[in-house]
């Protein structure tokens, strides 16, 4: 069976906590089990505090990676089997890549400073003690006292605030550690629906409203048919500084989300969809381990595309796929088909930071293995039934992949019996050992209607000598954002382009070259720096300025580095304007791109 929680329910309680630093006591009440760890857990996930205190008993504290240590805690007598233990540590949690604490220059509004806690993957050992596993869940709640003029919100079902500007929260259903979310800040809200509303700081308060008022729920009830009932209440969003390191993060109740959605068109949304996907993959049911992230990455992209199919069409869920197979194709380009990182079932050695690991492969191979899943059922009901049925069965559990693909033959006994598991080429096994191309791929050609004339426009801008009358046939002001995106990956994938044709392209294309929204932005600041286009190097500088949001950030500071002597400058000079508003992860990352010192071990 499914690796089981060997210590829930566990309930959390704060008090106290300060800003500059927090701390405050926890306290647990567990049912005493004795002490097995789940499978495949590495000991070295469990119970860790930032700062080591060597007094707290022996063994004493082991490093993790370059930070947090493991807490032990010898018990005074053998606890009986079944017995309730309750414990309560006393702890400060101050300097830790979990928690961020921004300036008020770091923020939107630049008034007042600003606290986030980030968890996924094993951040949050520095947040609070816990069993820091994707393998263990459970519920929480915590008591936080804020300053005046601040709010603080947290990944909770319920939410209340009482005098002395103390917040209090509880979180009802049972989750694991990295799905703990905190935010103080001047944050304030706006209903977009009947159970969600934007939060936002208050002079991005109207955008945030503009962008989504009205449309979450639809997403909702879509993927409440598709998966069944969506367990945690309200579906809130919460758009954090500009330097929030991911596109957006499934907090339950709560997600946490770049300021870069903000495009004014709600062209983005398929991120929202997205964390709301979560909802049942990931938050209900839970890799139990961070080498089978595919499971909550790849059926979530599916899950994401299937809601989107319902709501915006095949063509267009085409294409957006179209856009995620290109990354993973950048991505195996960059790396090699055949390295260790590109299978579904990664080895994460005890003391290797899972985040090191973070890649395309368990999103795009991952969406096409559950994709091949569908194929073998053939009947696209049938397996929409399967996944209700199997978010039902591992409903607030953390499984392995073992646990899926068992689950997957004991629903479909006629496809065990035909022995689809080994089809030669296609076998379980091979899909989640071997790394490489995925040997299915999903059919995309419902969205060529959509691509086909960014293909062809893409290939008249790669030719030698421009043919501008069959280039000014070609009226893009129609075009929508991913069609967009979809040309411009194709003119990176070409480039560099003859001479002069990217400045020509910048002139003939402003809403391209000139574009506030981030995906273009993204794909405009690699062609220039891949076409080595100085004129506009300045775009790139401000974009990254702009936002610190990770797959941007590191792309473009690789596409740097590899470039001319005059992009690694621009390199340089960017990440030491920027750096301090980077989060520190991605901090270090950069200086490992740049070859700086202090890097990440
Ligand atoms: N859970 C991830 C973000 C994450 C992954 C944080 C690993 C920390 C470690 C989130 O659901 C995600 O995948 N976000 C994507 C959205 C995209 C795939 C639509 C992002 O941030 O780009
Ligand atoms: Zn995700």
């Amino acid at each position: 069976g499914p690796a089981r929680s060997p210590l829930a329910p566990v309930s959390l309680r704060c008090r106290d906590a300060a800003p500059g630093t927090g701390n405050g006591a926890w306290s647990w009440e567990t049912p005493w089990t004795p002490p097995s760890l789940p499978r495949n857990i590495p000991s070295s996930d469990f119970s860790w505090i930032p700062q080591g205190r060597p007094d707290l008993g022996d063994p004493p504290c082991r490093p993790f990676a370059s930070y947090g240590s493991a807490l032990h805690i010898a018990l005074p007598q053998a606890p009986r089997a079944g017995q309730l233990l309750t414990l309560l540590i006393d702890y400060e949690a101050g300097e830790g890549p979990g928690v961020c604490w921004l300036s008020p220059e770091q923020t939107a509004g630049k008034q007042k400073p600003y606290m986030y806690t980030q968890g996924q993957a094993v951040l949050n050992r520095s947040f609070f003690p816990c069993f820091d596993t994707p393998s263990v869940k459970f519920t929480y709640s915590a008591t936080v006292k804020v300053p005046e003029g601040f709010t603080a919100v947290m990944s909770a079902t319920t939410w209340e605030k009482q005098k002395d500007n103390t917040f209090v929260f509880k979180m009802s259903q049972p989750i694991p550690s990295y799905l703990i979310a905190l935010v103080v800040g001047d944050i304030v809200s706006a209903d977009v629906g009947p159970r969600s509303r934007v939060w936002a700081e208050p002079c991005l308060i109207e955008a945030a409203k503009k962008e989504y008022d009205g449309v979450i729920e639809e997403f909702l009830v879509v993927g409440e048919k598709l998966f069944g009932p969506y367990v945690w209440g309200r579906y809130d969003i919460l758009f954090m500084p500009p330097s929030f390191p991911f596109g957006g993060m499934e907090n339950p109740c709560l997600t946490f989300v770049t300021p870069c959605l903000l495009a004014g068109d709600r062209s983005l949304v398929d991120v929202i969809i997205h964390e709301i996907s979560h909802s049942w993959f990931g938050n209900l049911v839970t890799n139990a381990t961070w080498g089978e992230f595919w499971l909550n990455e790849g059926f979530t992209m599916y899950a994401q595309r299937r809601i989107s199919t319902e709501v915006y069409g095949l063509p267009y869920t085409c294409l957006e796929a179209a856009t995620g197979r290109a990354l993973l194709r950048q991505h195996m380009d960059a790396t090699g088909e055949e390295h260790p990182l590109n299978k579904l079932r990664v080895v994460i050695e005890p003391g290797v930071n899972p985040d090191d690991t973070y890649n395309e492969t368990p999103y795009e191979k991952g969406y096409c293995f559950v994709s091949y899943l569908a194929h073998l059922v053939g009947n696209q009901s049938k397996f929409d039934a399967f996944l209700q049925a199997y978010v039902n069965r591992f409903k607030f559990q953390s499984i392995t992949a073992d646990d899926t693909l068992g689950f997957f033959l004991e629903y479909f006994p006629e496809l065990k019996e035909k022995g689809v598991d080994s089809i030669p080429g296609f076998e379980f096994d091979r899909w989640l050992n071997t790394p490489g191309w995925p040997p299915y791929l999903p059919d995309l050609s419902p969205g060529q209607q959509l691509m086909r004339p960014a293909d062809e426009l893409a290939e008249l801008w790669a030719a030698d000598g421009l043919n501008m009358e069959a280039i000014e046939a070609v009226d893009i002001t129609g075009w929508r954002t991913y069609q967009l995106v979809y040309f411009l990956d194709q003119v990176l994938q070409k480039s560099p382009l003859p001479e002069g044709n990217v400045k020509r392209l910048s002139k003939m294309y402003p809403k391209i070259s000139k574009a506030q929204n981030a995906e273009l932005r993204l794909r405009w600041c690699q062609i220039v720096l891949k076409n080595n286009l100085e004129a506009e190097y300045s775009k790139v500088k401000d974009f990254l300025h702009s936002q610190g949001k990770q797959k941007y950030t590191l792309p473009l500071y690789r596409a740097m580095w590899g470039g001319s002597e005059a992009t690694r400058a621009l390199a340089m000079e960017t990440f030491s304007a920027t750096a301090p508003q980077l989060h520190v992860n991605v901090q270090n990352y950069v200086k490992k791109i740049l070859g700086l010192v202090g890097a990440e071990a």
